[in-house]
């Protein structure tokens, strides 16, 4: 695998936020009214992918994406808003963490329905994996995922190799 020849600059967190937004149709509506939790993850997956894209300035694929909860329906006519920024870059390997909201448009109410973690992993135009920029976290809270991401990828890899066994 290719490795980088000058040493990647850090970024700090700001530098990969991504913001994402769709108004919720009716061809992505479940029996109920509201929207698919499947589209719901799907804008999860294009905002992490933003904000991986924009740390590394490179391409990217989903290694992983962490478990999801639906802690509120998404009404057809309302505003999904996604938010999402690089936790941790390893070396190859970046998590990402999206927020979700939902907006009323016709009451200004905003909620906040879904997190998740998603891993990244750029590659060149061959499909190489490549060496990605450090993150400085510079905040508290961005200290903290800092920190955590470094336990969620050891479990994520700990999952992925029971996986490949077959357990
Ligand atoms: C993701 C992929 C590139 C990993 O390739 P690989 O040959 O397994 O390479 P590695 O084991 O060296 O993994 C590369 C990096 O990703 C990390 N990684 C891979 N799978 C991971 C997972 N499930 N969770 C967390 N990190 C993961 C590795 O730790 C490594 O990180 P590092 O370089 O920062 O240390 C490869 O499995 C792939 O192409 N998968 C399909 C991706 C895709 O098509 N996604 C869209 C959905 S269909």
């Amino acid at each position: 695998m290719p490795e980088a020849k000058t040493p990647l600059e850090p970024k700090p967190v700001r530098a990969s936020v991504c913001e994402y937004s769709e108004f919720a149709l009716p061809n992505d509506a479940n029996g109920f009214g509201s929207l698919l939790g499947g589209k719901v993850m799907h804008l999860v997956d294009l905002a992490g992918a933003m904000a991986a894209m924009r740390h590394a300035r490179m391409p990217v694929v989903t290694a992983s994406i962490d478990h999801m909860n639906f802690l509120h329906p998404v009404r057809i006519g309302q505003l999904v808003l996604l938010r999402a920024s690089v936790n941790r870059a390893f070396r190859t390997s970046m998590e990402v963490g999206v927020k979700v909201f939902v907006e009323d448009l016709l009451t200004g109410e905003t909620r906040h329905t879904s997190s998740a973690y998603l891993t990244f992993v750029a590659l060149d135009e061959h499909g190489n994996r490549v060496p990605v920029p450090p993150v400085i976290p510079e905040t508290e809270d961005e200290k903290r995922r800092f920190e955590e991401a470094g336990k969620r990828r050891q479990y994520r890899l700990e999952l992925r190799e029971g996986e490949r066994k077959g357990v």
